[in-house]
C-alpha cells in the first residue's frame, strides 16, 4: 500500500496548521485509516498537544541520520506521531548547504510503510523545511483564515508550490483550501470566502472549521479535539472535513 503523503502549509504563523494536522488525522483515524503525523515545526507544537513531550528520538534526529524514520515513532490514541524537536533549527541551518538538501525527507519516508496517510505539519516559513515537505508529498493541504491579506498570502503559497513543482516535484497538487477559525457573524469573513470561491481554482472545502474553543483547549490536554469532546462544534467539523477529505478527489 502506498501511503498518501499531504504537506499542510501556510507560511503564516498561527493560521491553524497544527489544529488542522492533528485534528484531520484525528478525524481519518476515526474513518478507519491508519495515520502518520510529522511535527516538522522546530516549535514542535503538534508534539507537545498530543502530549508527546520527553520523546527518545525526534525527527532532527532522522535528519542527521542517527535514527530511521519508523524507529522513532510514537502511538498516541491511535495515530502515530514523528517527534519534532527544537533541533530542527540547526537542520534547517545546515541542510542549505547540502546537495539535493530537499530531498532529504522525500528519502526518509521511503522506509515507513503501511500508513493511508502521512500529514505533515509545517513552519510558518517556505524554508527548507517546507521545502522537504512539498519534495515529499504528493499533496498540499492549506489552511487559511478569512482575513484581507488572506489573499496575498495565498498568491505566495501558490508561487511556492508552483516552483517546488517545476523544479522537484511535478505531480505536486493543491488537495484544497481549508477555511479556518471562520466567524459566521462577521461580514468580512464571509466577503473572503465569497471572493476566494470567486477567483481561486482551487479546491475550497465545504467543510468550514468554525471557532471554537474547544479547539484551543485541547492541546493542554494532550488530546484531539475528537478525543477531547467529541460533541463540540470543532469535532463536528474537523470529522465533517475528514469524511469530505476522503471523498476529494
Ligand atoms: N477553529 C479554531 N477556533 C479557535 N481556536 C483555534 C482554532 N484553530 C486554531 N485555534 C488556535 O489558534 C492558535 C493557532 O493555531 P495553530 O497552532 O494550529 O496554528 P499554526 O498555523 O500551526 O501556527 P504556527 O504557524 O505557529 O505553527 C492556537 O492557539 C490554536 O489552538
Ligand atoms: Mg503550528
Amino acid at each position: 500500500m502506498k501511503s498518501t503523503i499531504v504537506a499542510v502549509i501556510n507560511q503564516k504563523g498561527g493560521t491553524g496548521k497544527t489544529t488542522t494536522t492533528i485534528n484531520l488525522g484525528s478525524a481519518l483515524a476515526k474513518e478507519g485509516k491508519k495515520v502518520l503525523l510529522l511535527d516538522l515545526d522546530p516549535q514542535s507544537n503538534l508534539s507537545y498537544s498530543l502530549a508527546v513531550t520527553a520523546p527518545e528520538a525526534t525527527l532532527a534526529d532522522v535528519f542527521l541520520g542517527n535514527q530511521s524514520l519508523k524507529d522513532i515513532l510514537v502511538e498516541k490514541d491511535g495515530l502515530w506521531i514523528a517527534p519534532g524537536s527544537n533541533d530542527l533549527v540547526d537542520i534547517e541551518i545546515s541542510l542549505v548547504s547540502q546537495p539535493e538538501r530537499e530531498k532529504f525527507l522525500k528519502n526518509m519516508l521511503a522506509d515507513v510503510k503501511g500508513f493511508d496517510y502521512v500529514l505533515i505539519d509545517c513552519p510558518p516559513s517556505l524554508s527548507v523545511l517546507t521545502l522537504n515537505a512539498l519534495t515529499a508529498a504528493q499533496e498540499v493541504l492549506i489552511p487559511l483564515q478569512m482575513e484581507v491579506l488572506t489573499l496575498q498570502g495565498l498568491d505566495q503559497i501558490m508561487n511556492t508550490v508552483n516552483k517546488v513543482k517545476k523544479a522537484f516535484n511535478p505531480k505536486l497538487k493543491i488537495k484544497g483550501i481549508v477555511v479556518v477559525m471562520f466567524d459566521i457573524r462577521r461580514k468580512l469573513s464571509q466577503e473572503v470566502l465569497e471572493y476566494l470561491r470567486e477567483n481561486v481554482k482551487e479546491k475550497i472545502f465545504d467543510s468550514h472549521i468554525r471557532l471554537n474553543v474547544k479547539l484551543a483547549e485541547a492541546p493542554s490536554f494532550g488530546k484531539s479535539v475528537i478525543n477531547y469532546d467529541a460533541s463540540s462544534n470543532g469535532a463536528k467539523d474537523y470529522m465533517a472535513l475528514g469524511k469530505e477529505f476522503l471523498n476529494a478527489h
